[in-house]
């Protein structure tokens, strides 16, 4: 793995693009202050400019992820008013699954931010990834590797099939651990809003809670909970996003019949997505119908179903159905992030 990664410090110093594992999903970085290497991102994904983009950095050395002035000089050049609470959630957070979004430090491209005030940073915890951000000395610009909308990569294979045919860099560092995106948390409003959770992931809005709690971080005294008009610009808050081809829809258990689209022919074939439960009902229409199905029983637990989904998504795709049912995911909020990344997949799917 050094060699590789000796190898992908070259391809970014000379401004080219690098596949990289990280816990979350596949990225595709960049050096962070090369305009020309971070255009590249947006033409190789097929991404309209103006979406911001992620920054990710370098951990403090072991003994110092507690440190205030550790984490504070890895930030410094990113960010120009490093709050209380952005240390908190850093140091109870990083490196991990979080991303921040902070006032930008003035030298942060444009490119990169989408022209806004505010930068998106993450300090990711795959061992690759850091090692490669501890020797490339800058800070590294990854969306994730995936064309605009489409599924995002949980293995180097994923990113293989969507770069097809594109000579791009891919560091190989095994299925990621998560599988799906980093929480995205909005500090830089905090006097107004405190925080905003933009994208749900596995780090909580209880758990974030809990860690400002913990670090005895001053609330603002007057929250405002109605968002700005003016949000800021997030891909992944479109409402179609992380798709697959096949058109999916999801049915709460037991009414798999009338979820099923009217002109339904007993020739088509359906990915029946569902817990390995309840399912009295819906195989008994399945089989008194003769429905042609191909079951695929899910996880319980909503950890290892984030891990599993993105990964299921393009395996039903390849299998080539005529539609996907999904049973509809636990009304807990444990199950929010998972459910989210669900949704928008029906939204945009059979596109
Ligand atoms: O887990 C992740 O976050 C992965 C891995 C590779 O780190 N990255 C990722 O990047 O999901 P991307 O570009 O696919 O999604 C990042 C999201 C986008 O929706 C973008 O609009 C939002 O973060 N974002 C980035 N900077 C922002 C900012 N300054 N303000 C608001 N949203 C921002
Ligand atoms: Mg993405």
């Amino acid at each position: 793995m050094s060699d590789l990664i000796a190898k992908a410090l070259e391809v970014l110093h000379a401004g080219g693009l690098v596949a990289i594992p990280t816990e979350t999903v596949y990225g595709l970085a960049a050096d962070a202050n090369n305009p020309e290497a971070v255009e590249k991102i947006f033409t190789t994904k097929g991404r309209p400019s103006g979406h911001p983009l992620i920054v990710h950095i370098a951990k403090p050395s072991s003994d110092d992820l507690l440190s205030d002035d550790a984490w504070k000089d890895l930030l410094l050049p990113w960010v120009r008013d490093i709050s209380p609470a952005a240390l908190a959630l850093a140091k109870a957070f990083w490196p991990g699954p979080l991303t921040i979004i902070l006032p930008k430090a003035k030298n942060v491209l444009s490119q990169v931010t989408g022209g806004q005030d505010t930068v998106g940073i993450r300090c990711p915890h795959h061992p690759v990834a850091q090692e490669l951000l501890a020797r490339f000395g800058g800070g590294l610009a990854a969306p994730s590797a995936n064309r605009f909308g489409r599924i995002s990569p949980t293995s180097a294979e994923h990113v293989r099939e969507e770069f097809a045919g594109q000579a791009i860099m891919v560091l190989d560092g095994g299925p990621c651990e998560v599988g799906i995106e980093s929480t995205i948390v909005d500090l830089s409003r905090w006097d107004q809003l405190a925080y905003v959770i933009l994208r749900p992931g596995a780090i909580s809005d209880d758990m974030i809670k809990a860690a400002l709690s913990q670090a005895h971080v001053k609330m603002p005294t007057q929250v405002s909970h109605q968002l700005d008009v003016d949000q800021p610009r997030v891909s992944g808050s479109l409402s179609a996003h992380y798709a697959p081809k096949t058109k999916m829809f999801l049915y709460p258990a037991g009414q798999l019949s009338s979820a099923l689209p009217s002109q339904w022919h007993a020739k088509n074939k359906l990915a029946w997505v569902h817990f390995d439960f309840n399912q009295t009902v819906d195989s008994d229409y399945v089989k008194t119908q003769k429905i042609n199905v191909v079951e695929k029983i899910i996880p319980t637990q909503p950890g290892e179903l984030a891990r599993q989904l993105y990964a299921l998504l393009r395996q039903l795709d390849q299998e080539n159905y005529d539609a996907i049912a999904f049973e509809d995911l636990p009304a807990d909020v444990s199950w929010d992030a998972v459910r989210d990344r669900l949704g928008r997949a029906v939204v945009g799917s059979g596109f």
